[in-house]
């Protein structure tokens, strides 16, 4: 499977939304999440984000990901329409270590 990472937080650009064939994506407040069991592993979604978020679990840092994304895409609601990214997206997108806007 295909797991969203931390570069998503509060950038949300949502691009990978509108290629996924099988709509698995799930948006919380400040990122979304991919299902892992609706992956079909296509790829498509990978270079479609321009945060380069999105990642194949099996690399390192991504398999720690895997597990929330697992969680959040069962509480979550599906997103299948592409919005608008923040207005400080951009901002967001320089910033490194963005797990504790998590949950903010
Ligand atoms: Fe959707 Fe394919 Fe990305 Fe999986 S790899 S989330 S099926 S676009
Ligand atoms: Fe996030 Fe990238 Fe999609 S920033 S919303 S994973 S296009």
């Amino acid at each position: 499977t295909y797991v969203v990472t931390e570069a998503c937080i509060k950038c949300k650009y949502q691009d990978c939304v509108e290629v996924c064939p099988v709509d698995c994506f799930y948006e919380g407040e400040n990122m979304l999440v991919i299902h892992p069991d609706e992956c079909i592993d296509c790829g498509v979604c990978e270079p479609e984000c321009p945060a380069e978020a999105i990642l194949p679990d099996t690399e390192g840092e991504a398999e720690k990901w895997l597990e929330l994304n697992r969680d959040y895409s069962e509480k979550w609601p599906n997103i299948t329409v592409k919005g608008d990214a923040p207005d400080d997206a951009d901002e967001f997108a320089k910033v490194e270590n963005k797990f504790e806007q998590f949950f903010s």
